[in-house]
């Protein structure tokens, strides 16, 4: 059978696939992209709530995790979120900042999907949908390659953009690790990340009356000492976080924006911090109404400080009883500290079925960070989630596709 030849193989039809076929079409290269789901974008699709956090303002690398944080500078410099707004302005879709930089479609993520796929047709990009790749080889001049439809092909080019392992059901796969593995490339250990965090059914039990509470907190990882530090490299992955933003009590533990964003930085056997009045001074305050006559009830004083509900359980948890009189000022420290000191161990995450990423991916130290290609397999290219390059929840990981993507789209 005759083999057709084309420039470039993108496999992969979501973010980062679809800005870099738009970008090598745009250089006249002839492209082919391939998805083994039925639709491009998927993810796109059900992000932000299904109206697509699709940048964040404030994008630096340090806003990225990844065994070298300064990878990602480069093509966050050279494509960065005011490019792709003004993409978005062109295409008169209207969006508004949602909190902290981060950028909501006004309508729905579905205007950022036909944007993409209405680029790629101006400029005569193929999309192949339904089908994966059987075979994948390397060629004096590119690559053989045949499609699980039996079509035979050469590219000069392969860009790999199949994401990463979260919600397998959309069509993640571990394709693209197995890939770079094949031609001798590293793969850093994966794990899921921005994820909701679970605990053991003890704690759950006493924990049971607040599933469905929410609370702006200030939660601070607390990253244990071992061998994983021991590279200069890992280390800085390894750093204490802390952010401060909503958390939600649920029935397996916790979750909300704030244990989305330590869970990148959690691990097994750790425990997180967790101040659930940020920046209150709760012994200043209970002491204040206790000075001032004390007769309200315990809880009921606390739960002027944090919602009514978090309040009776701590109240409960600590087996203090009784008007704010008669209890002493080392009691109200304890409160202080149960309030803005509460330090939990999760036992684990809810995994790839509901993370949103998946931390680690293909190392970057085998990867040119201006263009993506691997160093030692000329042609070969890894873009967006399938890289070890990994975003704070906020719309830096859709920012990491795009910019990944227009850096090998100008060179594939
Ligand atoms: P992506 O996963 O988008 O695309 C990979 C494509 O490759 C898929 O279409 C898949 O079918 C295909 N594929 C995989 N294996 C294949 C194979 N073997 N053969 C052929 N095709 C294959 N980020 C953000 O910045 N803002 C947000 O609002 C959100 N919201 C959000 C919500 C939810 C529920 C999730 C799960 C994730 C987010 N994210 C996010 C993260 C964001 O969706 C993610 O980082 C990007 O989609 C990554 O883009 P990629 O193109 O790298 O992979």
């Amino acid at each position: 059978m005759s083999r057709q030849t084309i420039d470039v193989l993108i496999v992969g039809a979501g973010a980062a696939g679809m800005m870099c076929a738009i970008e090598a079409g745009q250089r006249g290269r002839r492209v082919l992209v391939v998805d083994h789901a039925q639709a491009p974008g998927e993810k796109i699709r059900i992000s932000g709530g299904g109206r697509c956090n699709f940048t964040n303002t404030g994008t630096t690398h340090r806003n990225f995790l990844g065994e070298n944080p300064h990878f990602a500078a480069s093509a966050l410099k050279r494509y960065t979120p005011a490019d792709f707004i003004a993409l978005v302005d062109r295409h008169g879709i209207a969006w508004h900042e949602k909190t902290l930089g981060q950028l909501f479609c006004d309508d729905s993520a579905k205007q950022i999907v036909r944007m993409l796929t209405d680029g790629m047709r101006a400029r005569g990009v193929v999309l192949k949908l339904g089908t994966g790749i059987a075979a994948l080889e390397r060629a004096s001049d590119g690559f053989d390659v045949t499609l699980d439809d039996g079509t035979s092909l050469r590219a000069s080019s392969v860009v790999v953009a199949t994401g990463g392992k979260s919600i397998p059901k959309m069509g993640a796969s571990g394709w693209g690790y197995d890939l770079a593995r094949r031609f001798g490339l590293r793969v850093t250990d994966t794990r899921p990340a921005l994820v909701p965090l679970t605990f053991e059914t003890g704690l759950l039990e006493t924990l049971k009356a607040l599933a469905g509470v929410a609370v702006e907190v200030e939660v601070t990882s607390d990253p244990a000492p071992g061998p994983r530090d021991a590279t200069p490299a890992v280390a800085s992955m390894r750093d204490r976080a802390t952010f401060r933003e909503g958390m939600l009590f649920t029935h397996r533990g916790l979750s909300g924006p704030a244990v989305l964003q330590i869970s990148s930085y959690w691990r097994e056997g750790e425990a997180i911090t967790i101040a659930m009045a940020p920046g209150e001074d709760v012994y200043g305050r209970l002491k204040g109404v206790k000075d001032a006559g004390g007769k309200q009830a315990i809880h009921t004083a606390l739960g002027e400080i944090v919602p009514r509900r978090l309040a009776e359980t701590i109240v409960a948890r600590e087996q203090i009883a009784g008007k704010l009189a008669e209890v002493g000022d080392k009691t109200l420290r304890r409160l202080d500290q149960a309030v803005n000191n509460w330090t939990v161990k999760p036992v684990g995450s809810e995994g790839y079925r509901t993370a949103e990423v998946t931390l680690g991916g293909v190392g970057t130290g085998a990867l040119d960070q201006r263009t993506m290609q691997a160093t030692t397999v000329p042609g070969l290219f890894f873009i967006g989630e399938v890289v070890d390059v990994t975003g704070w929840l906020g719309g830096y990981n859709f920012q990491w596709a795009w910019s990944s993507g227009w850096a090998a789209g100008q060179v594939c």
